[in-house]
């Protein structure tokens, strides 16, 4: 598989990286809906058999669920892929989600992700949400003592504004940018990937199938049957009026797809990547032939004909939001 370097750090990672945000399954405020930990199991094992060779989850992914998962696929392997994880979203008993940077918060959260991971240090640690933001130099020098101490080898930020990234980088070189990024959130290509390309950070896209909007199967009844404890039954993205505007688009690119002997997740996930300023995009899947499927879109280079085709699609869809 294709890699590309994150950054100014010494990791290379596949352009394609699985997304475990599904994985902490449905109960939780931001769930996925039911989710068979044994299933996701395998998931993760033909992920890196295909030659995927980072992960990306965060402690908040099923308060602890998909890090606790992930562990048990290591044990069950014997080379370990790149894990990449993120802090600044806790929760207590009452599992209600609460924002903290403070340094105290930051280093317990490190040791229990470090735990349910099962591994000694963690490649690629980031904050999740700059929040709350008057914390935010706090948290990123707690993180500049865990890369000291040798708990995290880099460290990266997600959900930063360009003006939070310069706040933070006199505290600590900033290896990454985790930002959205798909055809229907493009808010990255004005000004931040071209910051992060100056100063050398690279940037990991998440979301690339606008959770599962830009693949074959979405249709108005797929996202209507969504149930309550998939948190995108809630998405505005899956209701009305975005809705109608989003199966439309779907279909232009269905006939475009089809045309290419593709599928519509490959191309969706091939166009975050003819952006050379991104290093990779971090892939949700849930099921092994999910990312059977989408690894191949880390081949797949886009022509200059087919991104101007998706332009011209893009360009005839109403402006509903971003
Ligand atoms: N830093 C952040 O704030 C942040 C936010 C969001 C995501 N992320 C990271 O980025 C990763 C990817 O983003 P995402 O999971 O939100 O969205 P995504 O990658 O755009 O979509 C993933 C979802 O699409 C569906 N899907 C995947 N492959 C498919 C296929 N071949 N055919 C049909 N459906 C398919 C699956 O859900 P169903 O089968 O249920 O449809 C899957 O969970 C996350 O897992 C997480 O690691 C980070």
């Amino acid at each position: 598989m294709r890699k590309r370097q994150l950054g100014w750090t010494d990791l290379h990672l596949t352009t394609i990286g699985l997304g475990t945000w599904a994985l902490g399954g449905g109960e939780w405020e931001w769930g996925w809906g039911p989710q068979d930990d044994r299933e996701s199991i395998v998931t993760i094992r033909r992920a890196l058999d295909l030659g995927i060779n980072w992960i990306d989850t965060a402690a908040v992914y099923g308060l602890g669920r998909s890090e606790e998962v992930i562990g048990k696929a290591l044990r069950l392997i014997d080379e370990r892929p790149i894990i990449a994880t993120k802090c600044s979203l806790v929760w207590g008993e009452d599992r209600v989600v609460i924002n903290s940077l403070k340094k105290k918060s930051v280093k317990e959260e490190v040791e229990a992700s470090l735990k349910r991971l099962g591994v000694e240090i963690i490649d690629l640690y980031q904050i999740h949400w700059p929040n709350p933001e008057e914390e935010i130099e706090e948290g990123w020098g707690a993180i500049a003592d865990l890369v000291k101490e040798g708990k995290i080898r880099y460290a990266g930020v997600s959900n930063f504004k360009i003006e939070q990234l310069k706040r933070i980088q006199p505290i600590h070189r900033v290896a990454s940018l985790q930002p959205p990024y798909s055809m229907l959130r493009r808010g990255i290509e004005d000004e931040t990937l071209a910051y992060c390309a100056e100063h050398d950070i690279g940037v990991i896209v998440y979301s690339p199938m606008q959770k599962g909007i830009l693949t074959d199967k979405f249709s108005r009844e797929w996202a209507l049957g969504l149930p309550e404890s998939d948190h995108r039954a809630r998405d505005s993205r899956f209701q009305e009026p975005m809705l109608s505007v989003n199966v439309e688009f779907v279909e232009g690119l269905r006939e475009m797809a089809k045309e290419k002997g593709k599928t519509i997740a490959q191309l969706a996930i091939a166009w975050t990547l003819r952006r050379p300023e991104v290093t990779a995009a971090i892939v949700g899947a849930r099921k092994p032939y999910q990312i059977e499927e989408t690894v191949q879109a880390g081949e797949w280079e886009l022509t200059e004909e087919e991104i101007e085709r998706i332009a011209e699609l893009l360009d005839k869809r109403p402006d509903v939001i971003e």
